[in-house]
C-alpha cells in the first residue's frame, strides 16, 4: 500500500498502482529527493511498492536500458529533409566519446530510413554489432561485411521486450521518428546530443509531440574546441 499523506492523494493515485504511471512517479520522486538530499516528497511508499514496479519494470522490458546518441544542429535536426546531413563534421567531427558510446551497447536499433542511408557510407560502421532494423514492410537486409541484422516491428514496449528477452542490456536506438516513438513510450534512459555550431532552418528533427512532459536530469555537458557541444541527460519519467 502507498500511505498517503497530501489530502485526495489516495483518490488520485486509486488504481495507478497497477500501471507504470505509479512507478514512474515513485522514480521521479525518489530521484527528486535524491537530487536535493531531502526525504520523498508528497507520499511514501513501501519496499513492497518499490518490488512490484521494478517487476512491473522488468516485465515491460526495462531492464534494457536504451540510449540516444546523436548530433544536430543547434536548431535541433539531425538531418536535411532530402536526408543528407552534410551540416554535420565530416567522420563525425573532433573524438567526442562516439566510439566509447558504440563500444557500451550490445545492439542497435535503428529505424528504415537510418540503415538506407547507412548502406550509402563507403563501410558498415556497426561491424561486429548486432543491428535490429525496424519496418512494417518487408525488407531484404543487406549482405554487407560484418553486419549482424535483423529486422522487428511493433510497438517500442514490444521491442523492447524481444530485446530482453534476448538478453540485451544496453540499446542504442538511432533515427528521428525511432527515438521520437521510443520517447513518447518512456523507454529511452538516457539522451546524449552533440550540438553543432549551425542552423540548417528546417529538416528531420530529433524530438517531436509528447503527450505530456518528459523530465530530464541534465548528467554533464561538455564543449570542444570545434565548436561541439555535447549535452547527457537521464530521463527521469
Ligand atoms: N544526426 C544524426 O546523428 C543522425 C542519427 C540517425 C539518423 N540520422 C538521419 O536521420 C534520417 C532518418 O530519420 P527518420 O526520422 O527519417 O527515420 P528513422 O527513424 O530512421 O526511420 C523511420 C522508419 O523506421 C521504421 N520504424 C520506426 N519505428 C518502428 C516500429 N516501432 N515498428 C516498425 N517500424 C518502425 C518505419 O519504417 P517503415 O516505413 O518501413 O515501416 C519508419 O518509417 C536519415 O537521414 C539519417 O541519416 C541522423
Amino acid at each position: 500500500m502507498l500511505p498517503m499523506e497530501a489530502p485526495g492523494a489516495d483518490r488520485l493515485l486509486s488504481g495507478w498502482l497497477q500501471t507504470s504511471v505509479a512507478c514512474n512517479l515513485i522514480a521521479r520522486d525518489r530521484q527528486r529527493a535524491a537530487n536535493s538530499g531531502r526525504s520523498p516528497t508528497w507520499f511514501a511508499y513501501g519496499q513492497a511498492d518499490i518490488e512490484y514496479c521494478q517487476s512491473l519494470s522488468r516485465r515491460e522490458g526495462r531492464d534494457v536500458r536504451a540510449s540516444v546518441f546523436v548530433g544536430t544542429s543547434v536548431d535541433g535536426f539531425i538531418a536535411r529533409r532530402n536526408g543528407d546531413f552534410d551540416f554535420l563534421p565530416e567522420g563525425g567531427g573532433e573524438p567526442h566519446g562516439y566510439e566509447e558510446f558504440l563500444a557500451s551497447v550490445d545492439v542497435l536499433v535503428i529505424g528504415r530510413h537510418t540503415y538506407e542511408k547507412v548502406l550509402t557510407f563507403d563501410s558498415w560502421p556497426y561491424a561486429g554489432k548486432r543491428v535490429i532494423v525496424l519496418s512494417s514492410r518487408p525488407l531484404h537486409l543487406a549482405k554487407v561485411g560484418g553486419a549482424v541484422l535483423e529486422q522487428m516491428s511493433g510497438t517500442p514496449a514490444e521491442i523492447t521486450e524481444r530485446l530482453s528477452g534476448s538478453g540485451t542490456q544496453h540499446a542504442y536506438v538511432d533515427g528521428g521518428i525511432t527515438v521520437q516513438r521510443f520517447i513518447r513510450a518512456g523507454l529511452i534512459q538516457r539522451i546524449i546530443v552533440t550540438r553543432v555550431p549551425v542552423l540548417i532552418g528546417d529538416g528531420i528533427p530529433l524530438f517531436g509531440s509528447l503527450p505530456a512532459d518528459v523530465l530530464l536530469r541534465h548528467v554533464l555537458t561538455t564543449t570542444y574546441p570545434s565548436g561541439l557541444v555535447k549535452s547527457e541527460y537521464e530521463v527521469l519519467t
